[in-house]
């Protein structure tokens, strides 16, 4: 063990995934004895838990790691006093996974590149840059790089800390990765094909975290409806977290419209501690282009759904997210996706301009819609999103 009084700083980017693996490597640096803290100029490590869902995701991160490294040396208090350089700086999560030793190229000043299957060996690589003895002449920086980017599955015992960001509220993954490879999509490239955790294991992690004060859960998964362990399907999984003594409320995020059915919607109604809030990406309304997404699912296949949830579950919310500008996308395609937001009149809607991202199957064909055309669109659905969020505020 590493003898410690040492301060972690870890910034995240990226979805709720994160946020919970950000919680679960402060839980395993807090056994390691490290001290966490909220100021990254007070920072012996700072750990950047990155995503790489779209181009302007990696440009924030770079910048921040920038930022960083400009103060490094001139004004960084902790590596100051202690005769450093530099805070030890280490990369973990999507981009760690897409880009690998190659972040050392573009970032000399990154000590350690960590996948997300490997982030429980962040104690033990920060033991062992800590405890490096440079050779060079320069002692002041630690010259140790190390990047882990090779592990398959995650050991079930990181998920078990005990340690909570928040007070009555944690994240609870009951899968990890994603097997659909929306022809647009890094994250099964970066985050591995789908596994689910054990039904066994997901119980006990909400149940010991009840009896820790948490009252509400949100079960996370790309694809949660996809979850299956044994013979438990979600729709079991579900009923059985409802069950939970001392749980007062939780919810799921994210459904994938070709694996949701009215059977989910019929115990969402029937939970009485299930938060009726559906987030259910449609990502267009073109039958063309869920075609060529992958989806799996067609315009009408989705405007039932949509239909028939918010006929089942009374009063239930149903938000979206929405890619503009795909990959032949024509001004045709783009008007069904106006349709669609219209016709389903969703809650909120999350809108992004399509970003062309390294592995998938998308990157081979031409990202044809000019930027300037990608920024009309986005802007055309946001404003008819506003207006509809307005006038469901004005409802209630
Ligand atoms: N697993 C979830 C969320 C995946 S990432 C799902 O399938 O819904 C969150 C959102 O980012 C996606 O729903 C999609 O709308 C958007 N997204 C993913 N890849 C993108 C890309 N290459 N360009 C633009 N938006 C993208
Ligand atoms: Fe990406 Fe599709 Fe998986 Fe969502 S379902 S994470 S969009 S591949
Ligand atoms: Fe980003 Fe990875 Fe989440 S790419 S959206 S942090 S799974």
């Amino acid at each position: 063990m590493v003898e410690n009084s040492k301060k972690v700083f870890i910034k995240n980017f990226g979805c709720q995934m994160n946020v919970r693996d950000s919680e679960v490597v402060c839980g395993l640096l807090r056994k390691a004895d490290y001290q966490l803290t909220q100021d990254s100029e007070d920072a012996d490590i700072i750990i950047f838990n990155t995503c790489s869902v779209r181009q302007h995701a990696e440009d924030k991160v770079w910048s921040g790691i920038g930022n960083v490294v400009k103060k490094s040396g001139k004004v960084h208090k902790a590596a100051k006093s202690q005769g450093r350089k530099k805070p030890i700086i280490g990369i973990i999560g999507c981009m760690a996974q897409n880009y690998r030793d190659q972040i050392f190229e573009r970032a000399p000043e990154v000590d350690f590149v960590v996948g997300p299957s490997d982030i429980d060996k962040i104690p033990a690589i920060l033991a062992r840059i800590i405890d490096h003895k440079p050779q060079a002449a320069d002692r002041q920086i630690y010259q140790l790089k190390i990047w882990e980017t090779d592990g398959q599955l995650r050991p079930e015992n990181i998920y078990h800390t005990g340690f909570h960001e928040e007070k009555e509220h944690s994240y609870v993954v009951i899968s990890e990765g994603c097997s659909n490879y929306c022809s647009y999509c890094v994250v099964p490239y970066v985050r591995g094909e789908l596994h689910n955790r054990e039904f066994k294991d997901i119980l006990q992690e909400i149940e010991s975290s009840v009896k820790s004060g948490i009252t509400k859960i949100t079960l996370l998964g790309q694809n949660v409806n996809a979850y299956k362990s044994g013979s438990v399907n979600f729709v079991k999984l579900v009923n059985s977290v409802d069950r939970v003594e001392g749980l007062k409320e939780f919810s799921f995020l994210t459904s994938h419209p070709r694996d949701t059915s009215e059977v989910l919607f019929e115990a969402m109604a029937e939970c009485d501690k299930l938060k009726k809030n559906l987030h259910l990406p449609v990502q267009s309304g073109s039958d063309k282009v869920l075609k060529s997404m992958n989806r799996g699912y067609t315009r009408k296949f989705y405007l039932d759904l949509a239909d028939n949830y918010r006929k089942i579950v009374k009063g239930g919310t149903l938000t979206t997210d929405i890619i503009v500008g795909f990959s032949g996308e024509t001004k045709d395609d783009f008007q069904q996706t106006f349709d669609l937001v219209k016709y389903v009149g969703f809650d909120a809607a999350y809108i992004f301009k399509y970003s062309p991202r390294p592995n998938t199957e998308a990157l081979k064909w031409p990202d044809d819609v000019p930027k300037e055309e990608k920024e009309h669109r986005h802007a055309v659905i946001l404003d008819l999103q506003k207006t509809i969020s307005k006038g469901k505020n004005a409802k209630i």
